[in-house]
């Protein structure tokens, strides 16, 4: 009995961990940064290659909240735009949906 506590307490704590962990800002680097670019400005190579790519910027910022951005990686948009769903948990789906609302925030 004492034993499984213990393991429910270790669990419990592990998950808090984990969702503690989940770095937007790491993840947007590894998984978005390549095409959306590191802050938010694609590169020109992108910019050429996918007309339709986002920059997150002020006019970005009007018209997604952290939910919508969240539904677009989550979902996917279009064929380039490719869902994250399988990648990411989420936890981690959201709090680079927040990165990436922060990012635009800052934009000039
Ligand atoms: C292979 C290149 C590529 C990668 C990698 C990529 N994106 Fe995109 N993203 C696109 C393109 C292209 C579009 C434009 C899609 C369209 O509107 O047709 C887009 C659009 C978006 C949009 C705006 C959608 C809208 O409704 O206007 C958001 C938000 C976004 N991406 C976030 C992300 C995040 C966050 C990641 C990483 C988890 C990511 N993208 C990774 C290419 C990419």
């Amino acid at each position: 009995m004492k034993r499984i506590l213990f393991a429910a307490l270790v669990l419990a704590a592990a998950g808090r961990t984990a969702s503690a962990q989940a770095d937007g800002k790491a993840l947007y680097g590894e998984n978005c940064a390549k095409c959306h670019g590191p802050k938010g400005v694609p590169p020109q190579t992108m910019q050429k290659k996918f007309e339709r790519i986002a920059m997150f910027d002020a006019a970005f910022l009007t018209k997604h909240s952290v939910d919508s951005i969240t539904k677009v990686i989550t979902k996917g948009k279009n064929e380039d735009m490719v869902s994250f769903k399988d990648k990411m948990k989420p936890e981690e789906l959201a709090a680079v949906a927040r990165y990436v609302h922060d990012l635009a925030g800052q934009a000039k």
